[in-house]
């Protein structure tokens, strides 16, 4: 069995453009952790190192139960490693793909869930930068964990002023902000629009914005108008449609100003006119593939 630094490597969850997860276990004992892992070869650059340096202490910054724990960080023979906590569940985008059914019924809960994971992050003084379904864990009770700090950022003025004068557009172009897009300096308001792009995608299948290419899809972000919730889905109530699209607005001083701000409005606002009901089979395996089994 391959191993990677102290750890056994167990089984393959995912491999990313540069990153491989996979579920681990320490040798001297035998409890299962996840492995962000940068194998040695054209990957292993400075970049990515530093960056998963950075995500490693980006976590350990946070104390949350819905944030995903971060334990060790490690470079050796075998590439640079971050070991975290295992959550077995899906992300968020595997349930969406799985069919909309099988999140609906919970959806108030999955959204003040993450929605709160959110509001710790930027408590914090961070900036997620990548906010989208597939970086939320979700298991069937609704708990759930947000990951991947790879691009998170301080919220700080100046400097995210200078770092953010790159031309790459960094971040998940189906979520990222009009400001992001710029090059401008970004704050917390960069999240909440990302998060509005995931809160559309999690009611009517799509993010707000699809495209044939990266340039037309940024350029929706930049100028057109989202489209209602309420014209893909007569099932929604148009009261949670304008507070989604209070998340979307393209200008961050005219959106919705904070997660908390959010979370209020939720505790009041039905996201249904019918509550949908749970899938017949959802307690009988209906779920999605998890992540780390
Ligand atoms: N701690 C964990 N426990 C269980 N599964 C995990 C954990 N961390 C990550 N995963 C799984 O691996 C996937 C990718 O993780 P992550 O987002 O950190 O990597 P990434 O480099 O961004 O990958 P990609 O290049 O695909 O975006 C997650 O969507 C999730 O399915
Ligand atoms: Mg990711």
């Amino acid at each position: 069995m391959q191993s990677v630094g102290p750890y056994r490597m167990f089984h393959l969850i995912r491999a990313g453009s540069t990153y491989e997860i996979w579920t681990v276990r320490p040798m001297v004992d035998n409890t299962p952790y996840a492995m962000k892992w940068l194998p040695p070869g054209d990957k292993y650059t400075r970049e990515s190192v530093v960056s998963l340096r950075h995500e490693y202490s980006v976590g350990k910054s946070f104390d949350h139960p819905d944030i995903i724990r971060v334990h060790e960080f490690g470079t050796s023979k075998d590439g640079a490693f971050l070991v975290m906590e295992l959550f077995r569940a899906p992300n968020l985008k595997q349930w969406i793909n799985q069919g909309l059914e099988t999140i609906h019924y919970r959806l108030r809960e999955v959204l003040i869930n993450t929605a709160t994971a959110l509001a710790h992050v930027h408590e914090r003084g961070w900036i997620h930068r990548d906010v989208k379904p597939d970086n939320f864990l979700l298991d069937q009770d609704n708990q759930i964990r947000l990951i991947d700090f790879n691009l998170s950022q301080r919220r700080q003025g100046a400097l995210n002023k200078l770092l953010s004068g790159r031309s790459k557009v960094q971040g998940t172009h189906s979520y990222i902000s009009p400001e992001q897009i710029r090059g401008q300096a970004i704050d917390h308001r960069a999240d909440i629009y990302s998060f509005g792009c995931m809160v559309h995608e999690c009611v009517n299948g799509k993010p707000p914005f699809t495209a044939t290419s990266a340039n037309e899809l940024l350029n929706k972000h930049l100028k057109s108008k989202p489209p209602l919730l309420t014209v893909g889905n007569k099932n929604i109530e148009p009261a949670f449609a304008e507070l989604v699209q209070a998340m979307l607005t393209k200008d961050a001083k005219d959106r919705i100003q904070s997660l908390d701000e959010f979370l209020r409005e939720m505790k009041t606002c039905r996201i249904f006119r019918i509550s949908p009901q749970p899938p017949p089979d959802q307690t009988e395996g209906g779920a999605p593939v998890a992540s780390g089994d």
